[in-house]
């Protein structure tokens, strides 16, 4: 009869797409007759659990939306092993305040001091807070706006990016950026300008944007727009990939 009638119940749940509770109204049952829990608190710990489930499930599709490369995050990050960056400052990042703010984050350095681990930390952070994020490639980024250009829908692309809490542009920088890209890069960092927040990982200062950009002109503007109301952290420790290595030889 009890089976019978939890059959039904589940069928009911699936209907209603109630998964959270499917997976525990049984349990939380069995729970609720032995603490004599009144219906109403029965009621709230089902409701509970839903919630959990649905915001995990938002929190997943986010995520993967985002496109991260690899997810890190700031507990994985060792300070120690960094200690030019401020791990009290860091950490305050993770309440995300540069995004309410619509703050730009740069974090400039060689190779493999933690620049995207960093970025990535953050926007997953991001991510749980229910915030609209993307992180791509700077090379990637610029290929898909002359694509677009081309084919005649920048202003659809361009809308789409400006529409993201946080957009992470990775490794500014690796490959160099014609006149026209840096054109696009641009219009899209002006689009985004106190709207919306962008942290860019490079492994060139400003003062070697030079060699990225063939356009000095549009890189000053570029910087000009990304410095004003951004935080930069020059991360010139050694390199986390070459840490281990160093340790045998040492
Ligand atoms: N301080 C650190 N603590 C833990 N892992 C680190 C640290 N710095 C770098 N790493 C790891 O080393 C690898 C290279 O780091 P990455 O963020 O890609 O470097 P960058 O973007 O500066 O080239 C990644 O796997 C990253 O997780
Ligand atoms: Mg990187």
């Amino acid at each position: 009869m009890v089976n019978k009638l939890n059959d039904h119940l589940e069928n009911q749940l699936r209907a209603l797409k109630l998964k959270g509770i499917i997976t525990c109204f049984q349990e939380l049952s069995e729970r609720a007759v032995k603490s004599s829990l009144s219906y109403e608190e029965y009621l709230s710990l089902l409701l509970e659990e839903e919630i959990k489930r649905k915001n995990e499930g938002t929190v997943k599709t986010k995520i993967n939306k985002a496109r991260f490369p690899f997810l890190k995050t700031l507990e994985e990050f060792d300070f120690n092993f960094q200690p030019a960056l401020n791990q009290k400052e860091i950490a305050k990042l993770g309440s995300l305040e540069f995004i309410d703010k619509k703050e730009n984050l740069l974090f400039l350095g060689p190779p493999g001091v933690g620049k995207s681990h960093l970025a990535v930390a953050l926007g997953i952070k991001a991510c749980m807070a229910k915030y609209r994020v993307v992180f791509i490639p700077a090379q990637k980024l610029l290929e898909e706006l002359m694509l677009s250009l081309k084919e005649g829908s920048l202003t659809e692309r361009l809308l789409g990016y400006s529409r993201l809490n946080l957009l992470i542009i990775d490794e500014l920088g690796y490959m160099p950026v014609s006149k026209e890209e840096a054109n696009l890069l641009f219009q899209l960092i002006s689009l985004r300008y106190e709207k919306g927040s962008i942290i860019l990982t490079s492994n060139y200062n400003f003062d070697e944007w030079g060699v990225i950009f063939s356009d000095h002109v549009v890189a000053a503007a570029i910087i000009d727009r990304l410095v004003h109301h951004s935080r930069i952290f020059y991360i010139n420790g050694a390199s986390y990939r070459l840490k281990d290595r160093l340790k045998k030889q040492g």
